[in-house]
């Protein structure tokens, strides 16, 4: 992979460390003291185009790639980190999800005035008992006419009370879990919404996160983004997007623990000596520019798979998950090695340290990353595939056809058959889980049995109620085929196993 950067590159990178060293680099440790939210040179960054680097410049952004992004945000966080979670929040956590998901109205709306950074965004999905767990959302959406009535609290919203919109998710319909949920682009100058408690937090001072109360807020329904029942997946999508930023953030405060902590040891004598010149010293310093070079290349790699339009959710948590972490090692041991100093409020290494911390958790904690890579590397889970469900018909056309019905599928022969069973390919199967129900029985009774690469997408298909008569109709696959990764291969595996008539 070639990792040469543009003309375009540089340049982002360049004017992101300009702008920081000049405008953020004398406000940096005072914000950090007072929590005082940086309006003014956010402003500035959004006339720099810093506030929108990947929205095409026709809704108001600098219309560059994902490197950049990463670029620049490296810049700001080395310098004031509390920067870095508003920009990337913006960027990747507001406007990606609106760039990817939204109608061109919706894009004319609410993002333009947010990637030119006239305005600031912000993204809310964690509720005061769901954090990790994303899916057991509460906050409810309950359809009136030609809008939701939206109620219920939010919490750890990032940028929340400075925030002119929001992306919101919401449940729609609770028995549904993750698949009842909704996304809506939240207007906060309107009635019903209300910022509330300001946290107090260890790090990131000077980044606003608040609660927020929903009391009968009224969201038309032309501010849904996707459709109903999109909301998790549109979720998950962008937090995919938003790891890069966190993990770039990360980076950033590696970078300037790493810094003054080189040039504090070529300062500092001890024994006679600086204390650079000590073997102990400087393994640190060799392990901590090993780790950052680790995370650089992750996060590059994460960043280009995404400009090029390939999956990049995996290598976006393990760039968070490495960068998060070599952020925590390298302020720890910055502090170890300024030694009484570096615990001192005089240097900033103690901010780096404070700051590094919360990359460790917000978008996704650390165990959720490994949560997110492991099946992916072993093949368990393939969260864009197309194909979630076999159905495997064995009673000949009269049933086929029947299901077929039910399932309201327009079966094109050519892709979807294959000797006898068929699959349903993954969009239809959001209009099957409205069904399950009768469509269940109607399987059933028909002798038709259901497989599914992942367990979790018969346990949901397959009610609480009806699990005792699926009792060896509807089964999982086995180990072997979960492994396979490829339709064709999966394909191939369910054949071999399928009972013969
Ligand atoms: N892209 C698209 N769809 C995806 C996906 C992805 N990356 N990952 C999962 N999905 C889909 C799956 O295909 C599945 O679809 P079906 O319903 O069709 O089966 C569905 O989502 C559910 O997937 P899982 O079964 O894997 O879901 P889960 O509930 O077991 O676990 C999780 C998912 C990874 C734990 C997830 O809940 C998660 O990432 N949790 C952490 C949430 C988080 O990062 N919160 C931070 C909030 S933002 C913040 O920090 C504040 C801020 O302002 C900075």
């Amino acid at each position: 992979m070639n990792f040469e950067l543009t003309e375009e590159q540089r340049a982002i990178r360049d004017l992101a460390r300009d702008f920081a060293q000049k405008e953020i680099a004398p406000i940096a440790a005072q914000i950090d003291e007072t929590g005082e939210f940086p309006l003014k040179t956010i402003r500035q960054m959004g006339e720099l185009g810093l506030m929108g680097i990947e929205i095409s410049e026709e809704y108001g952004g600098a219309g560059l790639d994902c490197v950049s992004y990463v670029l620049a945000v490296e810049q700001i966080s080395q310098v004031c980190a509390s920067h870095g979670t508003i920009m990337s929040v913006n960027n990747s956590l507001y406007c990606y999800g609106i760039k990817k998901f939204g109608t061109d109205e919706q894009k004319h709306k609410f993002l333009e005035p947010i990637a030119s950074g006239k305005k600031i965004g912000a993204f809310s999905l964690t509720e005061p008992q769901s954090g990790s767990d994303a899916g057991n959302m509460k906050v409810r959406a309950v359809r009136d006419g030609d809008a939701y009535i939206i109620n219920g609290r939010k919490s750890w919203v990032t940028s929340g009370p400075v925030a002119d919109f929001i992306v919101l998710f919401a449940t729609t319909n609770p028995e549904l879990k993750h698949r009842g949920t909704a996304c809506f682009l939240v207007d906060t100058h309107q009635p019903g919404f209300a910022a509330g408690k300001k946290e107090p937090k260890l790090g990131i001072r000077a980044s606003a996160t608040c609660e927020i109360t929903y009391d009968n807020y009224r969201a038309p329904a032309s501010t849904m983004l996707g459709k109903d029942g999109d909301g998790f997946k549109i979720a998950m999508s962008v937090l995919d997007a938003g790891r890069i930023g966190i993990a770039a953030q990360a980076l950033g405060i590696a970078q300037a623990a790493y810094e003054a902590s080189v040039a504090y040891s070529k300062e500092r004598e001890a024994f006679g000596s600086k204390i650079g010149e000590f073997q102990a010293i400087q393994w640190m310093i060799a392990d901590m520019a090993t780790r950052i070079a680790a995370s650089r290349l992750l996060i590059y790699n994460a960043a280009v798979k995404k400009d090029r339009g390939e999956k990049f959710s995996t290598e976006a948590s393990m760039a968070k998950l490495f960068a998060s972490e070599t952020a925590m090692w390298v302020t720890t041991k910055a502090i170890q090695v300024h030694g009484g100093a570096g615990y001192s409020k005089e240097l900033p290494v103690e901010r780096y340290f404070r700051d590094a911390k919360i990359t460790e958790i917000y978008e996704g904690t650390s165990e959720i990353q490994r949560l997110v890579i492991a099946p992916r590397v072993r093949g368990d889970f393939d969260a864009e595939s197309d194909i979630d469900l076999f159905v495997i018909i064995k009673n000949e056309d009269a049933a086929r056809q029947r299901a077929l019905t039910q399932l309201g599928v327009d079966v094109d022969l050519k892709y979807n058959v294959l000797l006898g069973d068929f699959v349903v390919p993954r969009a239809r199967f959001e209009r099957m889980a409205q069904i399950r129900e009768p469509l269940y029985q109607t399987l059933v009774s028909e002798g038709i049995e259901l497989w599914t690469r992942r367990p979790k997408t018969l346990s949901a298909f397959v009610s609480k109620k009806r699990r005792t008569i699926s009792s060896g109709r509807a089964r999982t696959l086995s180990k072997a085929a979960i492994a396979s990764r490829s339709t064709a291969r999966t394909m191939r595996s369910l054949r071999s196993r399928l009972p013969r008539s």
